[in-house]
């Protein structure tokens, strides 16, 4: 089952070119947001990543041939202080125990290293499209630190709202629980391009030739209207 998802992706990512340019300016914010040294990518899934930093270790839960190896991102096989950098995208809502995920990057990050993450954002925009077209589901009240599973252990399975209620709403307790890992940057992004491209969905509204025009036009509106209408964030956490 999740290996006949990552094949389909695999397939729609070749077919769909707006999805490509969408991912590119993504991945290149994400690059740019590490620092120089050992990067470590989690739920690298297709292992789109590697084309912006070659150098990385892309891991995923499922095995596949273009990955470097198998880790499960709340159980890290590296020693402690390994890595300058970990990435993620669009992996964090996928995990049954968020904070045992964060426990390990606080355990395997270098002093000064940084955690870095592209996940689903909710707001007031996103919402209904997010609850009412995409696939997985939007459960607000949950305890996004709590012993609890957020989801199952399907690989797919999620709950989109843990990002934003981690760095949002319980900012305070997870500053409190990994005192380590200081937020440096929490930027909203992709108003129009990524839910007009209908993601990793067969059908798109956005041609490939007019994707980096409305990719530019949601750079000019994200810093202003990101937080009411954007549909994904970016969030950089140091380890202290
Ligand atoms: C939505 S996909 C994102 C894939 C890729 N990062 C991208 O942006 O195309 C979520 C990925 O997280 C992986 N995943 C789920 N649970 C995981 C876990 N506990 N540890 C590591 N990866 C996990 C899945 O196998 C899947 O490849």
């Amino acid at each position: 089952m999740a290996e006949d998802t990552l094949a389909e992706h695999r397939e729609v990512w070749a077919r769909k070119r707006c999805l490509r340019l969408i991912y590119r300016s993504l991945h290149q914010r994400m690059a740019r947001a590490c620092r120089p040294g050992r990067t470590l990518e989690l739920g690298g899934g297709i292992g789109s990543f590697k084309d912006y930093l070659p150098d990385v270790v892309t891991t995923d839960i499922q095995a596949a041939p273009w990955l470097d190896l198998v880790a499960d991102a709340q159980d890290l096989p590296f020693a402690d202080g390994s890595f300058d950098n970990i990435v993620l995208m669009d992996v964090l809502h996928h995990l049954p125990h968020p904070s045992r995920f964060l426990a390990e990057a606080e355990r395997v990050l270098v002093p000064g290293g940084r955690l870095v993450l592209m996940e689903p954002a909710i707001t007031p925009l996103s919402w209904p499209f997010y609850h009412y077209i995409h696939q997985e589901s939007v459960r607000l009240g949950v305890d996004p630190l709590g012993a609890a599973a957020q989801c199952s252990t399907d690989p797919y399975d999620a709950n989109q709202a843990v990002p934003t209620l981690l760095f949002g709403r319980h900012l305070a307790r997870c500053r409190e629980r990994f005192p380590a890992l200081r937020m440096v940057e929490k930027r909203f992004l992709s108003i129009l391009a990524y839910p007009l491209s209908g993601g990793f969905k067969r059908w798109t509204l956005l041609p490939g030739r007019v994707a980096d025009l409305v990719l530019a036009l949601d750079d000019v509106l994200s810093p202003l209207l990101g937080r009411w209408l954007g549909f994904r964030m970016l969030v950089v956490l140091e380890r202290a």
